[in-house]
Parts: C-alpha cells; sequence; structure tokens
C-alpha cells in the first residue's frame, strides 16, 4: 500500500515563470517528487479570470509545462498536467461554491489587488478563483500545498470550505496544510522591494524570469533598489537587502547567517554581483533543459495526456463521494 502523502499545487500560465514562483513554490515542487505523491497543474481555468489573448495563452501554457518539467518535476515520479483537461476541477468548483460565503470570498486580498488593477473586468470568476483553487486541491484529497506566501489566504479558505462541507456531510474532504518555504516565501520586486516581485510588474527590472539571458539577470541585480547602510545583514527596514538575502539563499542552498558572514565587510556591489551570478548558474542549466524540452511537443503532449488520465482518475473518486453525499441521483 502507498502510504506517501500527496501534494497538490499548480501555477498559472500567465507568463513566463519568475524567480519568485520558483523559489516560493516551483523549487519545493521539485524537492518534494521523492519523499511525497506529487500532483502538479498548470491552472489555466484560473488564468482566464484576467482576459487572455488565445494564441499568447496557448504558447504561454506549453511553455510552462515546458518549463517546469526544465525545473526538475520528472514525470516519471509525479503527475503534471492542464487543469482543464480534467473536468472535474470545474465540476466541484461548482459545488464548492454554494458552501462559500461572499463575504468570505470579499476579504480575499487577492480579488480586492486584481479588482483595482483590472477594474474593467471584475467577472464573477475573479470572484469565486479561492472556490476553485479549494477544488484543485481537495479533489484529490491532498494533504500539503506548496505555495507561496501569497496563496496563504487562499489556502486558509480551502481549510475552511472542507471543514465545512465535512461538518454537514461527514468525513468527505482532506483537508490540507499548506506548505510555505521559511526563505523565498515573498520575493519581493528587485525595484520596489515592498512590493512582491510579480511578472505583470510594468518595469521590466523589477522581476527576473526563467528565461532571462545572463547578462540580463546580472544588469538587473545591480540596478536592485537597496538602501544606503552598505552593510549586508537582514534586518527590519532592508526590504532590498533582505531580498537579495532570500535570493541568494534560494539559488546557493547556503543559510541566511552563512550568506551574511560570507559578505561581512563587502560593499553591495559585490553582493549584488555575487547573487546575480548565483541566480544565472542555477537557470542556466533550466533555460538550456527548458529550450530542448520545448522543441519537443510530442514529448509534452504525452507527458501532460498520461497525467491528465491519471488525474481524472483520482478526482473521479472524490466526486463520487461528493455527488452522493450531497444526495444527488445516481446515474
Ligand atoms: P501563481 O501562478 O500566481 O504563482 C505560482 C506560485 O508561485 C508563488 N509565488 C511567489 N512566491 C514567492 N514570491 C513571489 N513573489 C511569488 N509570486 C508567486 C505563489 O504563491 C504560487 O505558489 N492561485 C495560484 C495557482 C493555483 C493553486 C491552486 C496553487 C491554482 N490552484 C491550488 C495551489 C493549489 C496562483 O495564482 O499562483
Amino acid at each position: 500500500m502507498d502510504e506517501k502523502k500527496r501534494i497538490f499545487s499548480a501555477i498559472q500560465p500567465t507568463g513566463m515563470m519568475t524567480l519568485g514562483n520558483y523559489a516560493g513554490a516551483i523549487q519545493n515542487w521539485v524537492k518534494m517528487q521523492d519523499e511525497y505523491e506529487c500532483i502538479y497543474a498548470v491552472a489555466d481555468l484560473h488564468a482566464i479570470t484576467v482576459r487572455q489573448v488565445p494564441a499568447d495563452f496557448r504558447k504561454n501554457a506549453m511553455q510552462l509545462m515546458a518549463i517546469l518539467l526544465a525545473c526538475g518535476i520528472d514525470p516519471d515520479k509525479s503527475l503534471l498536467f492542464f487543469q482543464s483537461h480534467v473536468h472535474q476541477h470545474a465540476e466541484l468548483a461548482w459545488i464548492l461554491n454554494c458552501y462559500t460565503q461572499m463575504g468570505e470570498l470579499s476579504r480575499m486580498t487577492q480579488f480586492k489587488d486584481k479588482s483595482a488593477k483590472h477594474a474593467n473586468n471584475i467577472n464573477a470568476g475573479l470572484f469565486t478563483y479561492p472556490a476553485l483553487m479549494a477544488a484543485d486541491i481537495l479533489l484529490y484529497q491532498a494533504d500539503l500545498v506548496p505555495v507561496g506566501e501569497d496563496q496563504k489566504q487562499h489556502l486558509e479558505l480551502c481549510r475552511d470550505i472542507a471543514g465545512r462541507f465535512n461538518g454537514i456531510y461527514g468525513d468527505v474532504l482532506k483537508v490540507p496544510e499548506p506548505y510555505i518555504p521559511k526563505v523565498g516565501a515573498r520575493i519581493m520586486s528587485l525595484q520596489n522591494p515592498t512590493s512582491k516581485m510579480s511578472k505583470s510588474d510594468t518595469n521590466v527590472n523589477g522581476y527576473i524570469l526563467l528565461t532571462d539571458e545572463t547578462d540580463t539577470i546580472i544588469r538587473k541585480f545591480k540596478r536592485a533598489v537597496t538602501d544606503s547602510d552598505a552593510k549586508v545583514e537582514f534586518k527590519e527596514g532592508k526590504d532590498g537587502i533582505n531580498n537579495l538575502i532570500s535570493i541568494y539563499v534560494a539559488a546557493t542552498g547556503k543559510t541566511v547567517e552563512e550568506t551574511v558572514k560570507e559578505f561581512d565587510g563587502k560593499g553591495y556591489g559585490d553582493f549584488k554581483l555575487a547573487v546575480g551570478e548565483a541566480v544565472a548558474d542555477m537557470l542556466a542549466p533550466v533555460t538550456k533543459k527548458y529550450n530542448d524540452l520545448l522543441a519537443n511537443k510530442d514529448y509534452l503532449m504525452q507527458v501532460y495526456t498520461k497525467s491528465a488520465e491519471i488525474a481524472e482518475k483520482i478526482a473521479m473518486r472524490t466526486m463520487r463521494k461528493v455527488y452522493k453525499k450531497i444526495g444527488f441521483t445516481e446515474k
């Protein structure tokens, strides 16, 4: 009997992955593959809560699939598929919508942020986004969900929804735990270290994309906003330096203490260059693998098709149980 705990997580195909996604989530996705049964999805259903251009959307989704494999998601160990290919995600989302309160959804900070940003398209999907996310997780009875800090509130709501459902119908849905890294859970913009690194930033120097070239990476780090202390230490108020330390830790595997010691007495110029080089070194093999994988569409299709088939079987088990408990007439 397989006693491994189960992991579920997903990422939206709204453009190339950033260093924030990588340090906050994907690095853990990769690390957890040996110890856990891992199920990962490209969250394309979530992505249409913001308007997408079909051709770009399709391209972004495939590129994300390729970069996830290039990062080290191993299809022999884990499932990796498109969320829209397993229709049970949308189906359970509808059901969970009926067990989620308007008040809960309106408290979500991501909803508030995104409605401010896309004021001309505050659609119902954007509002009920966390119910779909809860469906993603609960469908697979996941024990743990590796995410960055920004998804914590959605995870808490997912736990509340599962608890509420179980409260009515008995033990149907596993209540999952978030799995958030100690360092790297919130990588900040290199240009504005009080806001999170995001590819939707209008300033391209604020974020690192996994496919950025080495010299672009080094240049962006050289321009990173710091402070005037000229001391590499992890301390409240030193947002820019704290962020660079977190990135260095994520890229090298060193601890914060080791990093601070290593750069004791050195200037910010040296530190920024070292961070840039560490990130470039970490990403160079990923980019190379990515280009090879992207050229092999048949292989990608084989991975996501097979994974979706297996995922669907697991999802069906939960759906059957949920339908029965709710009281739907059996077919
Ligand atoms: P998304 O696509 O915005 O981000 C994917 C993952 O990257 C993390 N992340 C960050 N971590 C650290 N620093 C940052 N600057 C940073 N930016 C992003 C996110 O926390 C996330 O873990 N709703 C989700 C996708 C999703 C999902 C799910 C996640 C859909 N269904 C079910 C978990 C479980 C999202 O938009 O992530």
